[in-house]
């Protein structure tokens, strides 16, 4: 099995990731876009939610019409930079659970290092979007995967605003089944584990921690 790696490359995404690599977009800007491209991603990332029948009556008539089937969703964002990408998705599923997976990546070794996990009781009950401005090495993302399967979740997706080709393959092979959601992937990691051309580093961007 190999995972599905979804580009969205719409013209508004590739227009609102240029504004966010631009090394003078400052700290309101930049987070505001990556909340607009969170709402931009999710339109697509749920194209495949379970629809069921509901008869209605409009003004004019009676007919079968569709809705959500109701199936369960929880969004969870990798700490920090995932947290930006939070309110974007609940602006179209306001409805949707939130848990947290705190989660650094140690600078050295650049293995992801845990600090803070808090899930929904149901979470095993829900089909799962992993949030994450970056994916790097894969690292973050392959032991995020791997606690939300721990907790008995079936069906996880991750997204991603950019990702480098190795952090593509690390979760392919790591996690064959989760489908992975891109705006972009660029050309390479440097010897910092930073992607380039890249936009940074989107927790320091979002918060102004730099
Ligand atoms: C960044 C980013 C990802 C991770 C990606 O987080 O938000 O979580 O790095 O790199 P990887 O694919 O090589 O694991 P960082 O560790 O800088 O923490 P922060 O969000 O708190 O800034
Ligand atoms: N994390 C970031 O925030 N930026 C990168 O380029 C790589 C990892």
């Amino acid at each position: 099995m190999e995972n599905k790696v979804h580009i969205m490359d719409h013209p508004l995404l590739q227009h609102k990731l240029t504004i966010l690599r631009d090394e003078r977009t400052g700290v309101k800007e930049f987070r505001e876009v990556v909340s607009e491209i969170a709402t931009l991603m999710c339109y697509e990332a749920t194209r495949d939610l379970p629809l069921s029948d509901v008869e209605i009556k409009t003004p004019v008539a009676t007919a079968t019409f569709k809705k959500l089937s109701g199936k369960k969703l929880a969004i969870v964002p990798i700490l920090r930079a995932g947290l930006g990408m939070v309110d974007g998705i609940l602006t179209l599923i306001p409805s949707a659970k939130v848990g947290h997976i705190g989660l650094y990546r140690d600078p050295n070794t650049l293995e992801p290092v845990e600090y803070y996990c808090k899930m929904p009781n149901d979470i095993a009950e829900r089909d799962v979007i992993i949030l994450d401005p970056m994916l790097a090495t894969g690292g973050s993302a392959t032991a995020a995967i791997q606690f939300m399967k721990n907790y008995g979740v079936k069906n996880i997706k991750l997204m991603n605003i950019l990702a480098a080709p190795v952090g593509i393959e690390r979760v392919n092979k790591d996690h064959p089944d989760v489908d992975i959601y891109v705006a972009a992937v660029d050309e390479k990691l440097n010897d910092h584990g930073y992607i380039v051309p890249g936009l940074g580093d989107a927790g320091d961007r979002i918060f102004g921690t730099k």
